[in-house]
């Protein structure tokens, strides 16, 4: 069924399509019978799925990752193709557009997408006004935050100050997100000095809550072996809950893709299958080079139950969809969760 859907959503415009698919499921969820027909199909209720993690209760460990539905317009339509949990954002303080348009590629070949979106998102108050009125018993939403375009790095904790207060009370944990590849500067963050502010930062102003809420760190694909482990440290050291391991990658080495294609399309992030040994691969360093001493949410390249299976034995907790969810669609979701009931 979806490999026709599919047929026809990869012949329109690739971000044409994300909104028109998001347009039919709202239109098909209006009905409540063809939502709880969904919920039914696609959810797999198992007490083997169940992860209680960073003081949260998961029904399933299968979430969709940031990017997906930014300003949070979709969750209960999303909710109902069988996730365990949805991260919303990467929302920043203020509205923006985003890149210029076309921003959104498909790289069929290779199961791919490269993107240079841009944070475009309607700003971090919008969102919390829709979440306000959204309540789905055992959903778990994670809030990604990060800065606005014209924000300079000098002043991005700022950013992130106003993104984490505005959503603390409707989101159950938060991504910290200077991993993004779309955002000119904003993966200097990631340096050990910055980052140890900001997260510190955050982390002061969770610690002042009466009940904290998970911080995680969201990381780049393309950090070498230095970088990692100044990362393991500074987690370690903020005492943040965990990384989410990985981003969209700036490499294009090992596509299939022809070469004039890939270079016309120019900068952006790549992910899908290109993607899948690298973040497992990383998953797997911070697991071992940590000592497994913190939560790790991995996502990357999954595209099959072994893909997801793969990362939950190098060592992350729970895994996100993003790439492998255009290209399989929902089912995906389920025959992940099944995979794992039968493991
Ligand atoms: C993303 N991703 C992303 N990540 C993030 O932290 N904030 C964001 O706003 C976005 N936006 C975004 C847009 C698009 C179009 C794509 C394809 C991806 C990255 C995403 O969450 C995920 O980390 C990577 O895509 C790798 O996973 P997949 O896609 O290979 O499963």
């Amino acid at each position: 069924m979806y490999k026709l859907i599919k047929y026809f959503l990869f012949k329109i415009n690739p971000e044409k399509a994300h909104y028109f698919t998001f347009y039919c499921l709202e239109l098909l969820f209006k009905f409540p019978f063809a939502k709880n027909i969904s919920l039914k199909f696609f959810t797999v209720s198992n007490p083997k799925l169940q992860k209680k993690i960073m003081g949260l209760t998961f029904n399933n460990p299968v979430g969709l990752a940031a990017g997906f539905d930014k300003d949070a317009k979709h969750i209960e339509s999303l909710h109902a193709l069988g996730f365990g949990f949805i991260e919303i954002g990467t929302l920043t303080p203020k509205a923006q557009p985003g890149n210029d348009k076309p921003r959104l590629f498909r790289l069929i070949t290779d199961e791919a997408i490269i993107n240079r979106m841009g944070f475009n998102n309607e700003g971090v108050d919008a969102a919390v006004e829709r979440l306000k009125k959204i309540k789905i018993p055992g959903l778990v939403i994670g809030g990604n935050i990060g800065k606005n375009k014209i924000t300079p790095n000098e002043e991005a904790t700022d950013d992130y100050v106003y993104c984490f207060l505005a959503l603390f009370d409707v989101v159950d944990y938060f991504v910290v997100n200077v991993s993004s590849p779309n955002t000119p500067g904003l993966r200097s963050l990631q340096e050990k000095e910055p980052l140890k502010n900001l997260l510190n930062t955050l982390q002061n102003i969770n610690l002042s809550k009466p009940k904290q809420k998970p911080i995680l760190l969201k990381i780049s694909p393309d950090l070498n072996q230095q970088e990692l482990d100044d990362i393991i440290e500074i987690v370690l050291e903020t005492k943040i809950e965990g990384v989410i391991a990985t981003n969209t990658t700036i490499n294009r080495d090992g596509l299939q893709t022809n070469y004039l294609e890939v270079q016309q399309i120019g900068a952006g992030g790549l992910s899908g299958k290109p993607v899948t040994q690298k973040s497992t691969e990383i998953i797997k360093y911070i697991a071992v080079k940590s000592n497994k001493k913190f939560t790790i949410i991995g996502v990357g390249g999954i595209h099959t139950p072994d893909d997801a299976l793969e990362k939950l034995n190098a060592g992350a907790d729970l895994v996100q969809l993003y790439t492998g969810f255009i290209y399989e669609g929902p089912s995906l979701v389920k025959n992940i969760n099944l995979k794992l009931i039968k493991e």
